[in-house]
């Protein structure tokens, strides 16, 4: 492949303003709410801005790269054309928050060149959309360049205040961070490297993770990320708390020194901001998606959104193991040697009891982890590569009995692969893996990449992972299998192109409350995570735990009430929902009605009210059968919150069941306190709740 190199020319600049055009360089979103703005400057740097209403809220910020062996691409343009577009289309989401999704913006599009040899050209893509604005840049081919290595790109955001910002550190391997809540001037990612759950982490700078959500002192909302990250590193934010300035810092690769390796021509992801003036429209956002190109599966009614169980809580309380207790011969083949402890969850026995349990309460799904031999070997060991085996079942797991015994009571078995972030590994067996599901009848899978990478100087959010993310995807759906990665890169909105991408794990998850030593996630993990991480896309979050106390693990409890678990179900937004808690702890809850009712698939979504880090109220409206779902959860504070319930449609009475905490709840000492009340509710009622601390408030609203 060959590279360009530059020759140094000794700097003659030929300035003839007389036969410069007037090219247009601005462009406002169709409400004209959000104006863009391009220039090149005075120091011919291109440079953006943002203005929302009347006020500025991004200033000029530069934008440009650096390049291994060639000459940084950041100044020196200039202008030679531009064009603009209108697009307002409507899309159709095969499942998701709603049925239907407006696409309209307007677009300008900047053509760049070098004044001077080798007079480069590169173009610059800018939407305008009322819920926010995004750029890319386009590579364009260029004379004897067939390629570019990108040591960074320096994309500015420049900011005009000291918000507030919720924001994890930039770590370049893990989002399972606890957020922050700071000033701008305030953030230190660095002093977080220490995670004391986190085996994996690197975070070279003082970044931050996107989505990042600020807070303006105005109330105007801003949440910076990415969109269609394809065959690219993630991008982090350097934040420079003196000037208030945010920056891209690519995630790199130790092994090959880079950042990102291209064939021209191609693009970069989108750059997005965005914009609210309440916390509320940033969950209505749809901008993310809107970004990414068009559904190229076509129909994947094989993969149906549904609520499913797993044999999965019980091995994070430590009721029972992943591992059988088998051992590796010297050929690196798994043997049975009779030393089996007994722990073992996955037996066909445990999941049929599970698949009898799911059945029998409307729930359509059963994730077994530990299914597959190779898990003796898995957290603590240094050579992972060869150990996982996806398609060989530990000698007390029929799994093809099991899918057929699941098939016949309604119950589709969701298939584990945990990689153990042995990515080569998993490559080499994709298609054998895959064709196994095929013929078993499975249509999604959960994968997993716990661990430093094999080989070592690759990161999780690096371009060789997001393109190993992306081949699993692709390879995926040509066997109609649906993915749920866990570990995995960030949400971009690519699940409108791959509808089989159907949620993601990426922030830190229900797991946590088992097992952390820091206490669990406190109260306000999700009202802020509702705002910030859930911007880009499903959560398998894995709500549902009714025996909130722990009783297995005497320093872990979850941080909520009963009632906002349920409230989960509707407030973060995933096709697949697990009941994550153990069969023996539903039995004869009445509370679990609501998890029976709750729907997966919705026609639309209302962001009732909620304000970033407090609280959040949402209403989602059932596809196919009219029915609502009501969610709100709060942090440590109690909190009164009024519903007018005027989403609801005219003329109809809706059954409601009113899930609320108990007078007395709190999410330390009172958690599984829940009230549950039955009332007519029409469209014209208005009512108010108190959620207790930690608490929440979930209501089906029911046609007959
Ligand atoms: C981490 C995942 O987040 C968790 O859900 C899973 O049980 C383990 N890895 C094992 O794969
Ligand atoms: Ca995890």
């Amino acid at each position: 492949m060959k590279i360009l190199k530059i020759a140094v020319f000794p700097l003659i600049v030929m300035v003839s303003i007389s036969c410069e055009k007037s090219w247009e360089t601005t462009v406002a979103s169709p409400n004209g709410s959000n104006r863009l703005y391009f220039e090149i400057n005075e120091k011919r740097i291109p440079t953006y801005w943002v203005v929302h209403s009347t006020d500025t809220i991004i200033s000029a910020s530069a934008l440009g790269f650096d390049f291994k062996d060639q000459t940084p691409l950041k100044s020196g343009l200039e202008i030679i054309g531009t064009n603009t577009q209108t697009v307002d289309e409507t899309w159709e989401m095969p499942w998701g928050e709603q049925r239907e999704v407006r696409n309209h913006y307007n677009a300008l599009v900047v053509q760049l060149q070098e004044k001077m040899a080798p007079k480069r050209k590169i173009n610059i893509h800018f939407k305008a959309y009322d819920d926010g604005v995004a750029f890319r840049y386009e590579f364009l081919e260029q004379q004897g360049v067939d390629s570019v290595i990108i040591m960074d790109e320096h994309t500015e955001f420049q900011l005009t205040g000291d918000h507030t910002a919720w924001w994890i550190p930039g770590d370049w391997d893990i989002y399972e961070h606890l957020y922050n809540t700071t000033k701008i001037s305030e953030i230190n990612a660095t002093a977080k490297r220490d995670h004391p759950n986190l085996a994996a982490t690197y975070i070279p700078e003082n970044a931050v993770n996107t989505p990042v959500t600020l807070r303006t002192d105005e109330g105007l909302h801003l949440s910076f990320h990415e969109a269609n990250l394809t065959d690219y590193a993630g991008m982090t934010l350097k934040v420079d708390t003196k000037n208030l300035k945010l920056t891209s810092e690519l995630v790199g690769s130790d092994r090959s020194g880079y950042k990102v390796k291209r064939t021209l021509p191609f693009s970069t992801p989108w750059r997005t901001v965005q914009i609210s003036d309440n916390a509320a429209g940033l969950i209505d956002s749809k901008l993310i998606v809107n970004l990414n190109e068009p559904n190229q599966l076509g129909d994947v009614s094989w993969f149906q959104p549904k609520k499913y169980m797993g044999i999965w809580w019980e091995m994070h309380v430590e009721k029972g193991t992943w591992d059988y207790g088998m051992e590796m011969d010297e050929n690196g083949v798994w043997q049975d040697t009779g030393k089996a402890h007994g722990k073992h969850s996955a037996t066909t026995e445990n999941t049929k009891r599970y698949i009898d349990f799911a059945a029998a309460n409307n729930i359509e799904g059963l994730l077994v982890e530990g299914w597959n031999t190779g898990w003796e070997r898995w957290i603590g060991f240094e050579d992972r590569e060869g150990v996982f085996d996806f398609v060989t079942p530990y000698p007390d797991y029929d799994i093809a009995e099991l899918a057929v015994y699941g098939k016949e009571k309604g119950v589709e078995i969701i298939m584990h692969h945990e990689t153990s972030a042995a990515p080569r590994t998993y490559e080499q067996q994709l298609d054998t893996a895959f064709q196994l599901m095929k013929d078993l009848g499975m249509h999604s899978v959960k994968t997993g990449y716990v661990g430093q990478l094999i080989p070592k100087g690759e990161y999780h959010h690096g371009q060789w992972m997001v393109n190993h993310y992306r081949k699993v995807l692709e390879t995926a759906a040509k066997y109609q299998v649906a993915i749920n990665a866990h570990e995995p890169i960030k949400a971009t909105g690519l699940r409108r192109t791959f509808p089989n991408a159907i949620a993601r794990e990426g922030l830190r998850g229900q797991e946590f409350n088992a097992w952390a030593t820091d206490g669990g996630n406190p109260p306000e993990h999700l009202p802020i995570v509702a705002f910030t991480r859930m911007l880009a896309g499903p959560i398998d979050f894995t709500p549902g735990v009714f025996d909130i106390g722990l009783p297995t693990k005497p320093n872990n409890q979850i941080n909520t009430t009963l009632a906002q678990q349920l409230a989960l179900y509707v407030v973060i937004y995933s096709p697949i929902q697990m009941a994550c808690d153990l069969p023996e702890s539903y039995e004869g809850q009445p509370a679990f009605q609501f998890i029976r009712d709750v729907g997966v698939d919705w026609e639309q979504t209302r962001v009732l009210h909620g304000e970033v880090g407090d609280f959040v109220t949402i209403a989602r409206e059932e596809r196919d059968t009219g029915n609502w779902f009501l969610g709100a959860i709060t942090d440590e504070n109690t909190r009164e919150i009024t519903i007018d319930f005027d989403f609801l449609e005219e003329g109809k009475t809706y059954k409601a069941l009113i899930y609320r905490d108990a007078d007395d709840a709190h999410y330390r000492d009172n958690p599984e306190a829940v009230v549950i009340e039955n009332r007519d509710i029409t469209v014209d009622v208005t009512k108010t709740f108190t959620l207790a601390p930690g608490g929440g408030l979930a209501i089906s609203l029911l046609l007959e």
